[in-house]
């Protein structure tokens, strides 16, 4: 079959392995192929290998000028619709003030779930775009992206609408997460609140198909592990899929829960114990990390390293979000995974792209091979390495997605 595309002049072309039967518990390979090429069809790879081995025809062909390609990121964690800010909360955290005493007091995520309140859904769609935007421009293609600050059961349903909406305006794929953030402030109301979300949000947001997967914030100041364990018992029983926001600050059984329910992924875990790292690297559940909470909370950072020394699949995120990681750019998660959580660079990359997609449910994201998306980044540079080294600058030159050139 002839090619519409052709793509040359690739100085290292950069993938990783498929996952294997394990789904994902294995740290993946990645392979590099110098003086590559690359063809595209259908908005699929057709053909992927050494430039002097394509042999084929195509429509058009370009010349990326001894450029790395690698895969188009994935960024697994999201909360890109927001209205408001939290600067009064960073004066406040400067000055000493903990994340989780801001929260408790009815600030932090409350003041968020406010001010989205507040906003119409045209709003919400208006200040969320830019922030895709950013995402997609620093190199995902595929972005998830949370509901969480809507907390009365409508205002959920609101912000998946308004997650629908996005992913119609944007060549980004939009991954939404229905997200049961924080309970009731008065305790006697919790009950009642999870009996509406496992009666009502679940099987409403399941049937209209507004999420793919049911997130919870298992902590202190929270929820606990035995009220998360009702509301995935629902989702699952609607066909969603489950993942955790947990360990992050303390160890309340979030993480042995996620496991011994099959979640997607557990994320943050910067709490975790060394005993935990092993349960996680036992099991085909991906350690997502999310070095930008690290560096603006001041928190320490989840043990990327311990994870995969032990074997666990770790992906890493931005948590795009108002409050804990106002981090707009993919790639410099993966740069601070490199610094702050011990990952190689090859570790990020496949932490941003196959684990990732794997923590999304997406086996196909995140790499360059025959019949996938065609889905990819042309860089600054020509190794692909700069893509984890730069610092506050954008090594992504080009962001390709089926086939398409939709940033440059
Ligand atoms: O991933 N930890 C809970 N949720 C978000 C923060 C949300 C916020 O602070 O607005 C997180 O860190
Ligand atoms: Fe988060």
């Amino acid at each position: 079959m002839k090619a519409d595309l052709v793509v040359r002049g690739i100085s290292q072309l950069v993938t990783a392995e498929g996952p294997g039967p394990k789904h994902g518990a294995a740290m993946r390979q990645l392979k590099v192929v110098e003086q590559a090429a690359l063809a595209v069809a259908d908005g699929r790879i057709q053909w992927a290998g050494a430039e002097g081995e394509w042999g084929g025809e195509a429509a058009a062909t370009i010349d990326v000028e001894q450029r790395a390609i690698v895969p188009g990121l994935v960024d697994p964690h999201t909360h890109a619709v927001w209205a408001g800010d939290r600067l009064e909360d960073f004066d406040a955290r400067i000055s000493g003030v903990p994340y989780e005493r801001i929260l408790a007091s009815g600030g932090g995520i409350w003041s968020t779930i406010r001010a989205t309140a507040a906003a119409t859904q045209d709003e919400l769609v208006a200040l969320a775009k830019p922030r895709i935007d950013a995402l997609l421009r620093s190199g995902a293609t595929t972005i998830e992206v949370k509901s969480g600050y809507g907390f009365a059961l409508e205002a959920e349903i609101g912000m998946l609408q308004t997650i629908r909406a996005l992913a119609g305006l944007t060549r980004a794929r939009v991954v939404p997460t229905l997200l049961i953030h924080v309970p009731p402030k008065e305790a006697a109301e919790r009950a009642a609140y999870v009996s509406d979300v496992c009666q009502t949000l679940i099987p409403e947001v399941a049937g209209q198909k507004l999420a793919v997967a049911v997130d919870v914030f298992v902590e202190k100041e929270a929820w606990s592990a035995a009220e998360a364990e009702r509301i995935f018992a629902s989702a699952q029983q609607h066909g969603l899929a489950i993942k955790l926001h947990t360990e992050q600050f303390h160890r309340v059984g979030g993480l042995e829960l996620g496991l011994r329910m099959g979640a997607l992924s557990v994320d943050h875990l910067e709490a975790c114990s060394p005993e935990q790292v092993a349960a996680i690297a036992g099991s085909s559940t991906i350690a997502t990390i999310l070095p930008g909470v690290s560096l603006h909370l001041g928190l320490p950072p989840a043990p990327g390293r311990g994870l995969i020394d032990a074997g666990a699949a770790v992906a890493v995120g931005t948590d795009l979000n108002p409050g804990s990681s106002p981090l707009f750019s993919p790639a410099m998660a993966l740069a601070l995974a490199v610094r702050l959580n011990g990952l190689t660079a090859q570790e990020a990359l496949v932490g941003g792209t196959t684990n990732a997609a794997c923590a999304l449910g997406l086996p196909e994201a995140g790499r360059i091979e025959p019949g996938l998306p065609a889905d990819f980044l042309v860089l600054q540079g020509s190794d692909w390495r700069e893509l984890v080294y730069t610092l506050g600058s954008n090594p992504v030159r080009e962001v390709w997605i089926r086939g398409e050139k939709v940033a440059a």
